[in-house]
């Protein structure tokens, strides 16, 4: 069955207000202090798009759509979080670029060409992360006198 452009936007808006919450979690755990930079800038990417939607719901049926989501605190291995959100990535930059693909409304497909294109960065970013299993951080201080110097 397919689902009207409104259930749509509104699934998207969920997910991505959830995707902020998770990647604020995660970053509360990260082991080094510049992967938490990253994931502190993932998490507001997924607001951006969030917002971006939520704009674009407001100016196609003249109401907000805001919903209160809340997702369960972070349990396990923080790098298995990693890896499950690779996949999650990798198939929202896919279910994107499709809508991009099937979508005629020029505000809509540009909200989903950003979103595709960052989602896929995303992933990107997560392998990254993943490749520094298994490496020991550094004091706290270190690891933050090396952000300062960037
Ligand atoms: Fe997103
Ligand atoms: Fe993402």
């Amino acid at each position: 069955m397919e689902l009207s452009t409104m259930q749509t936007l509104r699934t998207y808006i969920d997910g991505e207000l959830k995707g902020n919450l998770t990647y604020s979690q995660l970053a509360k755990i990260a082991p080094f202090a510049e992967d938490r930079k990253i994931l502190m800038s993932m998490a507001e990417d997924e607001l951006k798009h969030a917002n971006m939607f939520k704009n674009i719901y407001l100016k196609m049926f003249g109401r907000n759509y805001s919903p209160d989501i809340t997702v369960e605190p972070i349990s396990g291995d923080y790098y298995n979080n990693l890896r499950e959100m690779v996949m999650d990535e990798g198939n929202d930059f896919r279910t994107y670029a499709h809508e991009y693909m099937n979508t005629r409304n020029e505000m809509l497909r540009n909200a989903y060409a950003t979103a595709a294109v960052d989602e896929n960065v995303h992933a990107d970013r997560l392998l990254m992360l993943l490749s520094k299993e298994g490496e020991k951080p550094k004091s706290e201080e270190n690891s933050d006198e090396k952000v300062h110097m960037l």
